[in-house]
C-alpha cells in the first residue's frame, strides 16, 4: 500500500511548478546505501545517466546538497538507509490534458473493437466540460495529481482546450494555475462548436488570448486534418509568443504533415506525438540540438492502436527525446510515467536507459527546466526511491507497483507501507 499526504491534491505549496517554493525539511537528510542511484548528470557518475553504485544523497534546504558513494557522505542531521533500492530522479510529465469532465471509455471499447480514432471524439468532453463546476474540475485534476504522484510524477505540465469558449479555456487555466505553473492554452484544439476554422482562429488569437495569457506559460496547437493546419497553427503560436507565451505544438499524431518542420522554425521547446515522421522531419529536429525536444507518447498509440513512434530512429540521428503520459480522457487515459517507459523499450526501440532520461531529463528538456529531472547539487530534491536494485526493472517489471517512496521538494510526500 502506499499511501499520498494531503497537500499532494491540491498541490497547495506549489511544488510542481517552476517557481513554486521547494518546501523545507527539518534539516539535512542523508539517503545511504542506495543500489543504484540516476543523476541525470554525467560528471557525477557514469555514462549519460550519471549513474552511482551504493550511493548517498544528501537534500537540504528541499534541494540537493551532494551525491557521491555511501562511504564518504558528509555528516546530516538524520539519514534513510535505502538499503540497496534505486534512486531516480521524479518524473516530470511535460504533455498532459487535466481539465476535463467526463470519461469516454466507450469511444476506447469501440476503438478495440475496431473503429479508429479522430479528433472529432474530443467534442464529447469539450460538452462534458462546460457542466462541470470549478470545483469539480479542481477536483478531477487534483485526483490525477495525486494519481501520478504516487507513480512517481514530480513536475506536470496541463492544457486547456476542452472549454474552447474565452470564459471556459481562461477558467480551465485558472484552476491549473493553482497546481502547477507548466500550464499551456491550447485554445486550438479543434475548432469550436459552431464555428469555421478560420472564425475560431481568430478568437483564439484575440480575446481567448487576452484572457488566458496572464494564466499559461506555453501555447500549443493541434497541427492536423480534422484540426488546424499549418497557416492557422502558426498564426496561433506567433500570436501567443508576442505575448510572451513559448510555443510547442501537437503534430503528426494521425499522419504526417508540416506540422514537426513547422515546430522547429518557430524554435517551439517541443513537438509532440511525432508518430509518422519524414526524413526530412527527423533531420529538422537532429539539427534542432534540443532546442525543439521531440515528445513521444506511447500511451496515446496505445489506446488508439496505432503504430508507435520510432524513437530509435529519432535518436540515432541525434534528436533529443522526451516521454510523456499525454493523459486525457479520449486518446491515452493514463497517467503513469512507469507505463509509457516500458511501452517505449518495448515498441519504440528505447534501451531502458534512453527511456529513464527521456522520462526525467528529457521531460524537463521540453519543459526548458534546469532544476527537476536531475539530482545534482542545486536541483530541487524531487525523486523516487523504488522497489528495485535499479531503474531498469521499470521496464524489465511492466505493471508492477516499484515506487516505494517519493520526496518532492525534500518532502517525503509518498510513503510506502
Ligand atoms: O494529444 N491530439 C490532440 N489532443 C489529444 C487528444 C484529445 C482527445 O482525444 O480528447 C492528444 O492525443
Ligand atoms: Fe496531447
Amino acid at each position: 500500500m502506499t499511501s499520498t499526504d494531503s497537500t499532494d491534491s491540491t498541490g497547495s505549496t506549489g511544488s510542481t511548478g517552476s517557481t513554486g517554493s521547494t518546501g523545507s525539511s527539518a534539516g539535512s537528510l542523508a539517503i545511504t546505501r542506495i543500489g543504484t542511484l540516476v543523476t541525470n548528470d554525467p560528471s557525477l557518475g557514469a555514462g549519460p545517466l550519471g549513474v552511482l553504485t551504493d550511493a548517498a544523497l544528501v537534500i537540504d534546504g528541499g534541494r540537493v546538497a551532494w551525491a557521491g558513494t555511501t562511504s564518504k557522505a558528509p555528516a546530516t542531521d538524520s539519514h534513510l538507509d535505502a538499503a540497496g533500492r534505486a534512486v531516480i530522479p521524479g518524473f516530470v510529465d511535460s504533455h498532459t490534458h487535466l481539465l476535463f469532465d467526463g470519461d469516454r471509455a466507450g469511444e476506447f471499447a469501440a476503438r478495440m473493437a475496431g473503429r479508429p480514432y479522430t479528433a472529432g471524439g474530443i467534442y464529447a468532453t469539450v460538452a462534458a466540460t462546460r457542466q462541470a463546476s470549478d470545483a469539480r474540475l479542481a477536483g478531477r485534476l487534483t485526483a490525477l495529481l495525486r494519481e501520478a504522484l504516487a507513480q512517481g510524477t514530480t513536475t506536470v505540465e496541463t492544457k486547456s482546450g476542452y472549454g474552447l469558449t474565452v470564459a471556459d479555456e481562461a477558467r480551465a487555466l485558472r484552476v491549473a494555475r493553482q497546481h502547477t505553473e507548466e500550464t499551456t492554452f491550447l485554445g486550438a484544439h479543434v475548432p469550436a462548436p459552431g464555428t469555421t476554422p478560420e472564425e475560431y482562429v481568430e478568437t483564439v488569437t484575440g480575446p481567448m488570448l487576452d484572457a488566458c495569457a496572464p494564466h499559461a506559460r506555453w501555447i500549443d496547437a493541434f497541427c492536423e486534418r480534422g484540426a488546424f493546419g499549418p497557416g492557422q497553427a502558426r498564426a496561433v503560436l506567433a500570436a501567443g509568443a508576442a505575448r510572451g507565451l513559448v510555443p510547442r505544438l501537437h503534430a503528426s499524431q494521425l499522419g504526417p504533415g508540416p506540422g514537426v518542420r513547422l515546430a522547429v522554425e518557430l524554435g517551439a521547446a517541443s513537438v509532440d506525438h511525432c508518430t509518422y515522421l519524414t526524413d526530412e522531419d527527423v533531420d529538422a529536429l537532429a539539427q534542432a540540438r534540443g532546442r525543439t525536444v521531440a515528445t513521444l507518447l506511447p500511451g496515446c498509440e496505445f489506446s488508439t492502436r496505432s503504430p508507435y513512434a520510432d524513437a530509435r530512429r529519432l535518436l540515432d540521428a541525434g534528436a533529443t527525446v522526451a516521454l510523456a503520459t499525454d493523459c486525457n480522457p479520449g486518446s491515452s487515459f493514463t497517467s503513469s510515467m512507469p507505463f509509457c517507459l516500458a511501452l517505449a523499450v518495448r515498441e519504440m526501440g528505447m534501451t531502458p536507459d534512453e527511456a529513464l532520461w527521456a522520462a526525467t531529463a528529457g521531460g524537463a528538456a521540453a519543459l526548458r527546466r534546469r532544476d527537476v529531472g536531475r539530482l545534482a547539487p542545486g536541483c530541487r530534491a524531487d525523486l523516487v526511491l523504488l522497489d528495485a536494485p535499479s531503474h531498469v526493472h521499470l521496464a524489465y517489471r511492466p505493471g508492477v507497483p516499484l515506487v516505494r517512496q517519493v520526496f518532492r521538494g525534500g518532502l517525503p510526500v509518498v510513503s510506502g507501507a
